[in-house]
């Protein structure tokens, strides 16, 4: 079986304080992950490393970034190179996340060049995608969604492709409350999978975890993760409440 992920993106949420007591709560429920099972924190940078220290001990619970810069290194005061995440062992990095498309302007090319930059350091890129509301409602997702995957994946070899995660996360559904449905997301999941087995064949295709994200609760997502193509979520608000993450990770497929 692909890799049921839960991942938790805690955005710009919480105090190191708070983040340090709601990782002690998550994991004080010990949940014993499969060998096909993940867990995820995506937290902001000055947390990485007390998230990398909490999770130590834990198997298959991981820590990732939010976000990497575009560029190697040099004069871009203020920013984050992938291979600083990877000096620090921080394996995973949220890519193209549609916040940064919004609002830092992040185009499907330089998210190219920030998967290259993840894989040249040995971090799995959490890859974004997904449609604003008029997309949708033009009935037009499936290409908009295939062009993102296009331009910023396919120039990988299969190799390379197969070991990235993709997270679904339709624009309408993020902290709207507003969730996909369940057929919605897996025909979207599906679709995707085909894109992607289009390009590299049904075996590669068939090993990448595709992620669901918007709204997800613990109260939805046993639903949403049982459809065949949804391997786990990403998760925004739900996951900065321990006993809504914890019920998160718990309904992955096992
Ligand atoms: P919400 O779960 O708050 O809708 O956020 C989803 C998201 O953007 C995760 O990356």
């Amino acid at each position: 079986m692909r890799k049921q992920i839960a991942a938790a993106n805690w955005k710009m949420n919480l105090t190191f304080q708070q983040g340090e007591k709601l990782l002690d709560d998550v994991l004080a429920a010990k949940i014993r992950l499969s060998p096909d099972q993940l867990a995820i924190f995506a937290v902001p940078f000055p947390y990485l490393l007390m998230t990398r220290s909490e999770v130590a001990e834990e198997t298959n619970y991981e820590v990732s970034a939010q976000n990497c810069y575009h560029k190697k290194s040099g004069a871009f005061t203020g920013e984050v190179s992938a291979e600083m995440l990877h000096s620090i062992a921080v394996n995973y990095c949220v890519i193209g996340h549609s916040e940064r498309r919004e609002y830092f302007n992040e185009t499907n090319a330089m998210l190219a060049d920030k998967v290259n930059l993840c894989l040249e350091n040995e971090i799995i890129p959490i890859f974004c995608c997904g449609e604003p509301l008029n997309i949708r409602e033009a009935g037009t997702q499936n290409d908009y969604v295939a062009v993102q995957l296009k331009e910023s994946l396919f120039h990988l070899p299969a190799d390379k492709v197969k070991d990235i995660i993709i997270a679904y996360e339709p624009i309408w559904a993020i902290g709207t409350g507003k969730t996909a449905t369940t057929a919605q997301a897996q025909e979207m999941h599906a679709h995707l999978r085909s894109v992607l087995a289009a390009q590299y064949g049904s075996q590669t295709a068939g090993q990448i975890s595709i992620l669901y994200g918007g709204s997800v609760k613990a109260n939805n997502a046993k639903e949403l993760f049982s459809s065949p193509d949804v391997d786990g979520g990403l998760v925004g608000g739900a996951s900065l409440v321990a006993s809504e993450f914890i019920e998160i990770i718990r309904s992955l497929k096992s």
